[in-house]
């Protein structure tokens, strides 16, 4: 059997929001969190609105700072390191899909994807290349140069994860992916990010409020009173 690998690690990770408005208190919305994130393993991350999911997907992706807490990405100390470091690891390790992901208006689907590959340092005819790769895996070698506003909402979304996945990333934060799609469009990315996670072997956290689509992850988490705890 192969070795589980941590891509990511959060240990006992608290995140409280300062005070707004005159006279308000400061609310505590992670408490002692811990959790990891494997290779080849989809994990699901569930809770009621407002829960703290998304401030637990920024912290992890290290564009929010933890009070406390130590948070690991492949090993390495995610709030140790300096802001270059950390952007330069989440061009080159990250993928991020967001409920309306949002694309380079003026540019097209191809542009767009290159784009990504060219921030992370490919050269312009790698880049070139890996973008029509991910572009006709996602199924729209057909759309490759449609503007985002020629595209449906399904073809932007998957236009979003193609160049999600451009760069080969360990880990995809996948918030809401399919939150504005329709049955059929959701039901292409969901199968889609299921694909990704076993034939590349990268790690999928996945914020949904739709149990089926969590149901299909090998691990759910809920969160609760700001804390978390292991779905069966
Ligand atoms: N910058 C901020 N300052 C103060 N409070 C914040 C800030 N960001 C988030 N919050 C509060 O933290 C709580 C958790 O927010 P978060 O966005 O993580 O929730 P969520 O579980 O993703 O909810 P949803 O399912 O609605 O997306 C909310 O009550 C929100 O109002
Ligand atoms: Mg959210």
């Amino acid at each position: 059997m192969m070795k589980s690998v941590d891509v990511l690690n959060l240990d006992h990770v608290s995140k409280s929001f300062p005070a707004t408005g005159q006279g308000g208190e400061p609310i505590q919305i992670l408490e002692d969190v811990s959790l990891s994130i494997q290779r080849a393993t989809s994990t699901a991350i569930t809770g009621q609105s407002g829960s703290g999911k998304s401030t637990l997907l920024q912290i992890s992706a290290g564009l929010l700072s933890a009070d406390t807490g130590n948070i690991k990405f492949e090993g390495k100390d995610l709030p140790g390191m300096n802001d270059e470091q950390r952007s330069r690891l989440r061009s080159r390790s990250m993928g991020f899909i967001f409920q309306n992901s949002l694309l380079l208006d003026d540019f097209t689907a191809l542009e767009n994807v290159k784009i990504s590959a060219m921030i992370a340092q490919s050269s312009e005819h790698v880049a070139l290349k890996k973008a029509l790769d991910m572009l006709k895996l996602v199924g729209l070698g057909d759309r490759l140069d449609h503007k985002s506003d020629q595209l449906s909402g399904g073809e932007r979304q998957r236009v979003a994860i193609a160049r999600a996945l451009v760069n080969e990333p360990s880990v995809i934060f996948a918030d809401e992916p399919t939150g504005s799609l329709d049955e059929h469009n959701a039901q292409l990315v969901e199968d889609l990010l299921f694909s990704l996670v076993e034939d590349r072997e990268v790690a999928l956290m996945l914020i949904t409020h739709n149990l089926n689509f969590a149901g299909r992850c090998n691990l759910i988490y809920r969160l609760h009173n700001r804390h978390v705890e292991v779905r069966s």
